[in-house]
């Protein structure tokens, strides 16, 4: 019997793949048997996240999301895709009466307006094959608030509301488009929260959780499930993997 969760002979973009949960998810996606195209920003970890995967069918180009030019190029260089990761994202603390223009501009220009942007492009230059599977990364901070956590957990609201959606736009072509909502996960972006939360108030956090915090590995083996063909009759969910 073929193995459901198999992705050979599938081509997945991963966005945000030169770190932390990308960069594992595009390791165990090409374990999985898919061709994997990795993005990112920085040239050297993305080499380094590339020297990782299995097989000779994959490959990185480096592209600033947030900039529409290299967006645009990204979109022309790309074959048609049967899935898309969208992990590039920031965090960061800040309370409500400090909020500015320019914070909104670079929390939603990467968090939501990318991934919206990339879509748009990807769809229009018809680089979605049908079938394809689209998985987005939020977080339970839409769900559990946290002091200094509204413009970061606005733009993970907005993209899961995004996700369902174009799960429906999308249906007629068996496209499906899911969230996943990961609670703390260890990489880089967590280890730079705790460089500016206490050790104390991190170890409160981790006691919160009954399985601890999470690793990158965690959310890579639920993105490959919902990249598979075991997911095929998921569409619009957003699944959280809270430990
Ligand atoms: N870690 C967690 O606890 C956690 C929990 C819930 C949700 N999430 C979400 O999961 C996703 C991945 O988080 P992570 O922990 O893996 O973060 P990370 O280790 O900090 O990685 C972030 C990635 O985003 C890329 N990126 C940032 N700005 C970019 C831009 N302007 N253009 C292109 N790429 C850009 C970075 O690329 P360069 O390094 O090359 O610049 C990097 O590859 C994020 O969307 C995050 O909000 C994380």
């Amino acid at each position: 019997m073929d193995n459901p969760f198999d992705l050979t002979g599938k081509t997945i973009l991963v966005t945000g793949a030169s770190s932390g949960i990308g960069k594992e998810a595009a390791r165990i996606i090409s374990l999985s048997g898919a061709n994997v195209i990795l993005t990112g920003r920085n040239n050297e970890r993305l080499e380094e996240a590339l020297s990782n995967l299995k097989g000779d069918g994959n490959l990185s180009i480096s592209a600033d999301l947030t900039k529409s030019d290299e967006l645009s190029i990204l979109v022309d260089q790309v074959p048609a895709l049967d899935g898309v990761v969208f992990s590039a994202g920031i965090t960061g603390h800040l309370p409500a009466k400090f909020i500015g223009n320019e914070d909104l501009s670079n929390f939603f220009d990467i968090n939501y307006k990318a991934p919206v942007l990339l879509m748009s492009l990807l769809l229009r230059k018809k680089k979605i094959n049908s079938k394809a599977s689209l998985v987005f990364l939020s977080s339970i901070a839409t769900k559990y608030p946290y002091f200094g956590g509204s413009l970061y957990g606005s733009t993970k609201a907005a993209i899961e509301a995004y996700s369902r959606v174009l799960a429906i736009e999308l249906a007629p072509k068996g496209i499906r488009s899911n969230c996943i909502s990961p609670s703390f996960v260890r990489t880089p972006m967590v280890e730079g929260a705790a460089e500016t939360i206490s050790k104390e108030v991190m170890e409160k956090f981790e006691k919160m959780m009954p399985l601890g915090f999470g690793e990158p590995n965690d959310v890579a083996n639920a993105i490959v499930y919902l990249l598979s063909d075991a997911s095929k009759w998921v569409t619009g969910s957003n699944m959280v993997l809270g430990g």
